[in-house]
């Protein structure tokens, strides 16, 4: 009866290994894009703000650009190129009307950010990346990356600004 009861507790632990592997696994920043090899970098939420855009069209939304230490350093110092080690993410939203704003100002001006489209990166690994100009390109859409195809497309459409390190975002004064 001991030994059955030790194997039980076998079980049981192990089965909780195996659910927290699990979890542990499917974490959103756990998948790596294809290609480039880039995970969503911890933290990036947090990095300080180079500028925003709005886009129309099919995309219809609203964005933040920022970026890390080494992103920020460079752009404040109007280095170009960009060192290894930057990382530039864009975020997007859908741009959606605010109705409780609206109602304060009497009119509909409003708008905010709706749900997440989804997240872009650059990192700049001169060596690893040489052949799209020392850019890896990632894209995550709820912690999911995108399909190699896609990323196909991106180094093609930065080429134009390669006299800016195929960088078309400039620091917001
Ligand atoms: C049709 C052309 C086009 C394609 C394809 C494209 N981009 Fe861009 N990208 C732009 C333009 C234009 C901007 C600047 C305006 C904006 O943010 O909307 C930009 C901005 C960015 C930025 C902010 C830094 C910068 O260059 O301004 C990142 C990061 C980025 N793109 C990543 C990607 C990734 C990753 C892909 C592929 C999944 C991709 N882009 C595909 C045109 C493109």
């Amino acid at each position: 009866m001991k030994g059955f009861a030790y194997l039980l507790l076998a079980v049981v632990a192990l089965t909780g290994v195996l659910v927290y592997m699990a979890h542990a696994s499917g974490h959103a920043d756990g998948e790596a894009a294809p290609i480039f090899g880039i995970k969503i970098p911890p933290g990036y939420r947090d990095w300080r703000l180079i500028s925003v855009a709005h886009e129309e069209g099919n995309l219809n939304d609203l964005r933040a650009l920022l970026g890390n230490d080494a992103a920020i350093k460079a752009y404040r110092e109007g280095k170009l190129t960009f060192p290894d080690g930057t990382i530039i993410a864009r975020l997007a939203w859908s741009y959606v009307p605010s109705e409780e704003n609206n109602k304060v100002f009497g009119r509909a001006q409003s708008f905010v950010p709706g749900p997440a489209t989804n997240v872009q990166f650059m990192v700049k690994d001169s060596r690893k990346y040489a052949a799209t100009g020392g850019w890896g390109f990632a894209q995550f859409k709820d912690g999911k990356p995108a399909a190699d195809a896609l990323l196909r497309t991106c180094f093609p459409c930065h080429e134009p600004v390669k006299a800016r390190d195929f960088v078309f975002t400039h620091y917001a004064p």
